[in-house]
């Protein structure tokens, strides 16, 4: 089953452009098809442009409706033919028709070993500053499915990140953020050659 992956992602965007890149040097079987963004502004929807990717800001600004916040996203998604959904750092729920029709086929990437330091609130940078609170010498990423919870669906794969003596959050988050883009490239090659297999792909 060849991926056609289609991406949220709020800010940034630099997992989602780890998997571009991936995609573009054939390391990942699989094509990008289309990029959602909740902020009209994020670096998410200009990489779309650059990568000449279909992007789609669509927001509750222009959905003040949930459900049809979800339809729209969820059309989008149908349109170009998604099989599989990543998160990039999507700061918002998934509603339940997106979540119903793409069940165990949406994936998300959390910046810590769930279920430790998951959860509502636990996003960004406040993350690593617990980990630091908590002294914890290792930390790491977690790639996982999404359900109607946040960060509390089944994991598919995590990698271990240290902790050093004199981290800050920053120092911690790109180091962990370096350790992110390995692994969804890796999960997401093991997805492909069915070596991690999902239910209803
Ligand atoms: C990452 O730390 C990811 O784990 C979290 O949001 C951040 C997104 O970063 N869910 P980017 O937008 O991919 O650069």
């Amino acid at each position: 089953m060849r991926l056609k992956l289609g991406f949220l992602a709020s800010h940034n965007g630099s997992n989602m452009q780890a998997i571009i890149d991936a995609c573009n040097k054939k390391i990942l079987d699989a094509s990008c098809n289309v990029i959602i963004s909740n902020n009209s502004d994020s670096g998410a929807l200009k990489r779309a442009i650059k990568e000449n990717i279909p992007g789609y800001h669509i927001s509750s600004l222009k959905y003040p409706d949930e459900n049809e916040l979800d339809i729209a996203i969820l059309n989008a998604l149908k349109k170009h033919e998604v099989n599989l959904v990543i998160l990039a750092g999507y700061m918002k729920k998934i509603g339940p028709f997106t979540l119903d029709y793409y069940k165990g086929r949406i994936l998300n990437i959390h910046p810590a070993l769930l279920p430790k330091y998951g959860g509502e609130g636990m996003y960004g940078k406040l993350v690593h500053e617990a980990v630091l609170k908590a002294k914890e010498k290792i930390t790491g990423v977690t790639v996982h499915l999404v359900d109607k919870d946040y960060d509390k669906g089944p994991i598919l794969n995590q990698i271990e990140v240290p902790v050093k003596e004199n981290d800050n959050a920053d120092i911690l988050a790109e180091r962990v953020l370096k350790a992110e883009h390995e692994i969804y490239v890796k999960t997401l090659k093991l997805i492909s050659e069915n070596k991690i297999k999902l239910n209803n792909l």
